[in-house]
């Protein structure tokens, strides 16, 4: 493969992308599936100029009188967090990263159920930037997805207030949604508490699961570069061919950084029967939990019988894991903030963007906790250790037995009662082919993905049809859906293994426009995504 070895370069192939991405249309287009749905194609622009609609923008009245009708618990959370380039400090390894307060990941932002979140943002990276609230059905335009809900914020010094009231109770999380800005460390933990907890724990820690690379002799846009140089910088789902991208994708790579990058990916290979398939293209070198890698690990402390509730996030780019607790069964309460019937396990696999919560009942000692990459080697770790314990876990292990017990399968968790939708006839029925075209780095949605609107009130349903070989982790932006096939389980964030047809049901309550994406980073900056729209 050639190496584009200079900006003069990435710009060249950033235009040549943009005349391949016609071409490929045509191309893909004459063989069974189309790429309409996809990359140039699923413009926000497009919206404004579809066949007659009448599209609710996020600036529209109806955005601001669903967020009148949001119970509110008139308290006031105001958060700062200042986006800037970082050294962070990996066991030993100092990296240069971009992270909102210094470390490998931002702080754990807490909130109740109702608060009003008020966050000033700035912008001190030398790319714009945006912050989405991932799984909270916030307004539209405080989704912080640019260019759909708002305009980037710019790059050194530009400012942004987010205001909103959070409606959702649970694990959540937040990060970057500009290029691939979450895969450095602009992300961290949103845990909003419920006054009506019914879980009976004891107490909880968070743990944010991250696969890294930026820093260690590449960076997440060489990477992009090395699995197609036609597309970093061109941003399938961002750039109309006259602007230049919004996001922060430099586009540019040092021969080190393209060698290194390369490497990754040629070793990168993952496999798992749960997962159906291949699992990744990039052989993260380091895996961390909440900033941390496993030679270096962060003690969680706990009480001796004590109810722990663990919220797993896992904010990887483009890594599974499979978390299990040495010594500890699990039992999953919650998935994407939604409670779950109890369900008991050694081992749960968690995809990207998804949170799982899980109850354990603490026994004295010290314990490894380990999330071991789904698929292939490698793993993070930390401990967990009683106040009482004289032991201490010792070196961690990259796998437990645990992990090869009893693995829960989301398609085998059910949701809790109160968690489930009423039985209603869907108002529209969608179907949406995932797709990836052929050899080539290029995946996308099409079908009805470039045409997925409705209107206020209604029951929607999409069926998504896998016919890659890779699993996808869907995301919808501003909803939480069910899973009819899974008993209805709510979710924002579902895995579609290949060769797999699974349908969603929610209900358009959420006025704007929405995206719905793959929550693989790589697979969405390579066009995998597409966007909800309301009419009127
Ligand atoms: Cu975590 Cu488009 O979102
Ligand atoms: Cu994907």
């Amino acid at each position: 493969m050639n190496r584009p070895g200079s900006a003069l370069h990435a710009e060249t192939s950033r235009r040549a992308f943009l005349r391949l991405g016609v071409a490929s249309a045509g191309l893909v287009g004459a063989g069974m599936l189309g790429f309409a749905g996809c990359a140039v194609a699923a413009r926000p622009e497009a919206s404004q100029t579809g066949p007659g609609y009448d599209y609710i923008m996020p600036t529209d009245p109806e955005v601001a009188r669903a967020e009148q009708v949001r119970a509110a618990s008139g308290r006031i959370a105001a958060f700062s967090l200042a986006a800037a380039p970082a050294v962070v400090d990996l066991a030993g390894t100092k990296v240069m990263t971009w992270a909102y307060g210094g470390k490998a990941v931002a702080p754990e932002l807490r909130v109740g159920r109702g608060d009003r979140m008020q966050v000033a943002v700035t912008n001190g990276l030398p790319a714009d930037t945006t912050l989405h609230w991932h799984g909270i059905r916030i307004r539209n335009d405080m989704d912080g997805a640019a260019p759909t809900t708002q305009r980037p914020i710019a790059a050194n010094g530009g400012e942004h207030a987010y205001d909103f009231i959070v409606p959702d109770p649970g694990t959540h999380w937040y990060h970057s949604h500009s290029g691939l800005q979450a895969d450095r460390g602009l992300f961290g933990a949103l845990i909003v508490e419920d006054p009506d907890d019914a879980t009976g724990a004891d107490a909880d820690a968070v743990l944010v699961l991250d696969d890294w690379l930026d820093g260690l002799g590449t960076t997440p846009d060489a990477v992009l570069l090395a699995l197609n140089p036609a597309l970093a910088g061109a941003h399938g789902h961002h750039g109309d061919g006259t602007t230049p991208p919004p996001t922060g994708v430099s586009a540019t790579a040092s021969d080190e950084e393209y060698a290194t990058a390369q490497e990754l990916i040629d070793h990168g290979h993952g496999d798992s029967e749960a997962l159906g398939g291949m699992t990744q293209h990039i052989a993260y070198p380091m895996h961390l939990i909440n900033g941390r890698p496993p030679a270096d690990p962060e003690t969680i402390e706990a009480l001796a019988g004590q109810r722990l509730r663990l919220r797993i996030i896992n904010a990887a780019a483009e890594t599974p894991y499979r978390f299990a607790v040495a010594g500890h069964e699990l039992t999953v309460i919650a998935v994407d903030g939604f409670d779950t019937e109890p369900a008991t396990a050694d081992a749960v696999i968690i995809g990207m963007a998804q949170r799982v919560d899980v109850l354990i009942t603490v026994s004295s000692g010290a314990w490894p906790v380990v999330a071991a990459v789904e698929g292939r080697e490698g793993h993070a770790a930390t401990v967990l250790r009683t106040a009482d314990a004289s032991v201490s876990a010792g070196p961690l292990p990259a796998r437990l037995p645990e992990h090869d017990r009893r693995l829960v399968l989301e398609s085998e968790l059910r949701p809790a009662q109160s968690t489930v939708l009423d039985v209603r006839e869907p108002d529209r029925d969608y179907r949406v082919e995932l797709i990836v075209a052929g050899e080539r780095y290029a995946w996308g949605m099409v079908g009805d993905a470039g045409e997925l609107v409705m209107k206020q009130g209604e029951r929607v349903r999409i069926t998504m049809t896998n016919t890659t070989p890779m699993w996808h982790p869907m995301h919808t932006h501003g909803h939480t859906f069910a899973v009819p096939s899974y008993g209805g389980l709510r979710r924002d964030t579902v895995n579609v293994l290949p060769g797999q047809e699974l349908t969603i049901e929610f209900d358009a309550d959420n006025p704007g426009e929405w995206m719905f994406h793959c929550h693989n980073a790589y697979h969405f900056e390579a066009g995998m995504t597409a966007n909800l729209r309301y009419i009127r």
